[in-house]
């Protein structure tokens, strides 16, 4: 069980650290020239160059922009007038000119840029899988895109969508499963300088209406449907209904693309639908790059935040083009011609896929891995079988998926030959000593370094995060800032916390991957990230520093919950609750989950009409409720507990007692709480009021 999945303390800055772990590992023998030579060989080397990034940040990163092509050079290194950092000011370029153009310019045209492997496992069962494959072919379907393919492609998506109208400035909304052509839409938007606002596929139509709206997007790319663990996710059905929903209004949706991807049934619109290939057959294969200023808007991303309504961070082109490029290569050391394979198993939905599957990955000319479908289709090996296949040398997983691995059992993994493996990576929420342990000895067989890399949708890219061959490691820990990140644990008022003193994270200086805003709410912005700590970005994560200046991070501070890695806000699942007719009043707070780190535990009142008359018609209401929150939001906010109350613990200023809540919530954590009465629940409210009261 994580010990991590709540801070011990959310409402203060005074955090009591639960943790207690000393197991420090050395960078493993041998490591450096397994990487392909270390960019960072030892401890020593990290802190003179991460003081020199901090004293000279000015030099620091314009030697590391000046790796990449820039069709201008900037006039400065960054401009700061808090909360608003510009960082190569005046510089022109192109993130997808790095990723592609560059690399075939040096004369490396017919290098792997993208190995992609689809879910379906012909012969291996579930419904329509074997439909895609022609008689004789075994084995997953398996696309390598040199950086010629994908310029040829990417140039025909990006004439695609200029046909269709589509200018520089305008936001294009993709809604797609892992295929090759979601990387392909990505880049072609890079191209043209139309900043995207990728939606995970697992989100429901509401969750696109939602999106699409704050965002003013005309045109939205997606696939008929999605493969996921041998099903179909019925994509461009959801694409309909949010399309559906907002015909006729200011922000009705011109322009659907759909790829054929699964085949199945979906209507169609003759006024707003097209088919990808269709339109790519039709489009000219030569499209130059928008020269694109450092501060224009590459991307839009959706992220949770404390409030209902998801915010938009604003990513620009050139500060997050280096951060990206610079943290893929120090943190995974990647290295150009050493047969490198790197992996992030995340799905390009969320920001570890937009910054390490394609914008870091791909300017450092080392193949970068996309694999479709569920870690466990057709069998819990699927990830071992992907590694071992195609050699990869640096895997980047979330603790969440380290401990479904576990539970899975380690014969899994130990069918397989790992060898080729060397950095292992983490990311998304903290990871627990036992996890880290299997991970290190398991997958890793002890020779592997592990870098648990804190960071953020808000920050582009790795925040903290140990160097392979450089940083002492400690199960748990996210040890040390990167280059040039200023990171602090501080109290309130922006006093920096002794060693072993929890409280907030914040970061004292800008650095290049920054968000630059949130989309259409500036108040929002300043309110969110730079006004509870006066001079500093404030993170909304609880943390400590120990005694080696290793940072430790506790969890969320805000109301903001960390489900598999994924960040919801309480508040956007409490109102999908009350959105439904049965439920008056919902409160929703984070419980400890063996495999998601943080279960979703909601709380919620019922109408008089809606009471369960008994066990088994209550036992229906919540999984009816459950269902209804996939289809507000998407199946991942889905309540793993649901209880009934007649009232909700609240202050006398009508303020919900989360934290009576939290611990009740954890008080219980196999499910068992279901049966627990309406009654006991009031009572131990009510006790709770009487003794603050
Ligand atoms: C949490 C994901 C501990 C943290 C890249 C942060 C982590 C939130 C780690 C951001 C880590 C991410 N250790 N906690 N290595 N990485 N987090 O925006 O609470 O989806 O604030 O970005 O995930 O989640 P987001």
């Amino acid at each position: 069980m994580s010990n991590h999945a709540e801070p011990a303390v959310t409402e203060s800055a005074s955090i009591e650290s639960v943790l207690h772990e000393n197991r420090v590992f050395q960078p493993p023998e041998g490591v450096s020239s397994r990487i392909g030579g270390a960019y960072v060989k030892s401890l020593d080397q990290y802190h003179a160059l991460y003081k020199r990034s901090i004293e000279d940040p000015d030099g620091f990163w314009s030697e590391a922009a000046g790796e990449l092509h820039w069709f201008a050079p900037w006039s400065s290194v960054v401009e700061w007038k808090l909360p608003d950092a510009k960082w190569f000011v005046g510089g022109q370029t192109n993130v997808c000119y790095n990723c592609v153009d560059r690399q075939i310019a040096s004369g490396h045209g017919d290098d792997v840029a993208i190995v992609w492997e689809g879910e379906p496992v012909p012969g291996a069962g579930g419904a329509g899988a074997a439909l895609q494959y022609e008689a004789g072919i075994s084995g997953p379907e398996v696309r390598k895109l040199t950086y010629n393919d994908l310029k040829h492609d990417v140039c025909k998506f990006a004439n695609a969508l200029k046909n269709l109208g589509v200018r520089k400035g305008d936001v294009v909304t993709i809604y797609m499963g892992m295929v090759p052509e979601l990387a392909v839409a990505v880049l072609a938007c890079a191209r043209i300088g139309a900043p995207h606002s990728v939606i995970f596929g697992g989100f429901s139509s509401s969750a696109i209406v939602d999106r699409v709206v704050d965002a003013d997007s005309k045109v939205i790319v997606t696939c008929d449907g999605a493969w996921r663990r041998g099903a179909i996710v019925p994509l461009k059905d959801n694409v309909d209904a949010a399309c559906n929903e907002l015909q006729g209004s200011a922000n009705a949706v011109r322009n659907v693309i759909v790829l054929k991807r699964c085949n199945n049934n979906i209507s169609w619109n003759d006024v707003r639908d097209t088919w990808w290939h269709e339109l790519v057959d039709n489009a000219a294969d030569d499209c130059p790059c928008e020269h694109m200023d450092s501060e224009d808007m590459l991307f839009l991303l959706y992220t949770s935040g404390s409030t209902g309504k998801p915010k938009g961070i604003v990513h620009t082109t050139g500060g997050y083009m280096v951060f990206t490029y610079l943290t893929s290569k120090y943190v995974f050391n990647l290295v150009p011609d050493q047969q490198q394979v790197f992996w992030c198993t995340a799905d390009v939905g969320w920001v570890t896929g937009h910054s390490y599957i394609i914008y870091g990955i791909l300017p450092n000319r080392v193949p970068t891995v996309m694999y479709e479908g569920a870690p466990n289709y057709p069998q819990p090996d699927r990830f071992w079988d992907i590694v071992e296949r195609h050699k990869v040398t640096q895997f980047y997983t979330a603790p969440t998926a380290i401990r479904a691995f576990m539970k899975w059992g380690r014969e899994h993994p130990d069918n397989h030959d790992l060898s080729s493996l060397k950095v292992l990576g983490t990311v998304g929420e903290p990871i627990n000593p036992e996890a880290w342990m299997w991970y290190h000895e398991v997958i890793g067989s002890e020779k592997c370094p592990i870098v648990d890399t804190w960071w953020q949708t808000e920050t582009g890219g790795h925040m903290i995060t140990p160097l392979p061959a450089a940083t002492p490691t400690v199960p748990g820990s996210c040890t040390l800032p990167f280059f040039g990140i200023d990171a602090v644990i501080v109290d309130d008022n922006g006093n920096e916390q002794p060693v072993e003193t929890g409280g907030l994270l914040a970061i004292r200086k800008p650095w290049p991957g920054m968000l630059r805003g949130i989309h259409g709410d500036r108040q929002r912005f300043i309110d969110t990230y730079f006004s509870r700590i006066k001079g500093m970005y404030f993170a909304g994560d609880g943390a400590k520093r120990d005694a080696r200046g290793n940072f430790w991070i506790m969890g969320r501070v805000d109301d903001v919950i960390n489900v598999s890695g994924h960040r919801l806000g309480t508040m956007e699942v409490e109102s999908a609750l009350v959105s439904h007719e049965a439920v008056v009043e919902a409160a929703v707070v984070g419980m400890p989950h063996e495999i998601k780190g943080t279960g979703i535990a909601a709380f919620c009142t019922l109408g008089p009409n809606h009471q369960p008359a008994d066990k088994s018609n209550a036992e229906k209401l919540r999984s009816t409720l459950r269902e209804h929150v996939a289809q507000e939001i998407g199946a991942i906010a889905k309540p793993d507990m649901i209880r009934f109350t007649d009232a909700l613990p609240k202050t006398r200023s009508g303020k919900i007692m989360r934290r009576l809540l939290r611990s009740i919530a954890s008080g219980d954590e196999q499910g068992t709480q279901d049966t627990t009465t309406l009654e006991d629940f009031t009572v131990l409210a009510k006790l709770r009021e009487d003794k603050e009261g």
